[in-house]
């Protein structure tokens, strides 16, 4: 069943559109990947979900409520949560302090329910953000915002910056954490280690849809170069998915 359904969204800064029209699906469950070269519109995509950028046109409906043109307080209080893709954490508050700000129903069961994802902070509690390694500032920042009992969690570039290894614990993770029945929606450079457990997947190519299918189908496709090179990749219009590409058909991350 569709959680989220992004329809035709636009989005930009000062007098320029960056988003012209993007759409996406996000099962229930499901993990769903944004890719796409740099300043294509990826994190533009998050923040207008999460209505820190109001969108211009468009719609970002949560089970079939529209969420465009809410607060990013009501959005968050609708049960989205978002990590964004840099300074994610407070450096001079220790990791407990950081689920103390969490403003959650049940803010206990939540941290307990948030560190059974992240068993690794659990020693680190009392320990401030800044001595913490980078793939554990990165389980923080994920972890307090399943504090807040999320139905879908937004996470900009999460392996940004991590030794492969740690990447790999860090995807491992975000799994278990679908698997739970929270949706996943990830923005990602690193498209090898992404695309394979991604049970759908976009490419962005500046501010359009230009390339969509599930995860293992997309990192196989031939023309994904071209739109990380910003040659056409027969992109469709926004909506209108060409005839015979992966968009063609309704989205299903199933
Ligand atoms: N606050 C802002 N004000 C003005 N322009 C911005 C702002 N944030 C982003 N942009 C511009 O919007 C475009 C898209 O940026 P965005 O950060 O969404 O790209 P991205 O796909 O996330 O890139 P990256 O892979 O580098 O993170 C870029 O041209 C960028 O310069
Ligand atoms: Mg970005």
């Amino acid at each position: 069943m569709t959680l989220l359904t992004v329809r035709d969204l636009v989005a930009g800064y000062g007098d320029t559109n960056i988003l012209h029209g993007v759409s996406l699906d996000v099962e229930k469950g499901g993990i769903v990947t944004l890719i796409g070269p740099n300043g294509a519109g990826k994190s533009t995509v998050l923040k207008a979900i999460t209505g820190l950028l109001r969108p211009r046109g468009g719609s970002v409906k949560l089970e079939g409520r529209e969420l465009a043109g809410l607060s990013p307080e009501d959005i968050i209080a609708a049960g989205l949560g978002f990590v964004p893709q840099v300074d994610n954490v407070f450096p001079s508050l220790t990791v407990a302090e950081h689920f103390a700000l969490a403003r959650g129903r049940d803010r206990r069961r939540a941290t307990e329910s948030a560190l059974e994802f992240f068993p690794q902070l659990e020693p680190q509690l009392h320990r401030m953000a800044s001595v913490l390694s980078g793939g554990e500032r990165q389980m923080l920042a994920i972890a307090r915002a399943l504090v807040l009992a999320p139905r879908l969690i937004l996470l900009d570039e999460p392996s940004a910056a991590l030794a492969p290894q740690i990447v790999q614990m860090v995807f491992d993770r975000i799994v278990a954490i679908a698997d739970s029945g929270i949706s996943v929606l990830l923005v990602e450079q690193n498209v090898k280690a992404a695309l394979p457990l991604s049970h759908y997947a976009y490419a962005l190519q500046v501010g359009r849809n230009a390339l969509s299918g599930p995860g293992p189908d997309l990192l196989v496709d031939p023309r994904l170069n071209d739109v990380y090179l910003g040659r056409s990749a027969g992109a469709p219009a926004a909506g209108t998915p060409a005839a015979g590409s992966p968009a063609a058909t309704e989205p299903s991350n199933s």
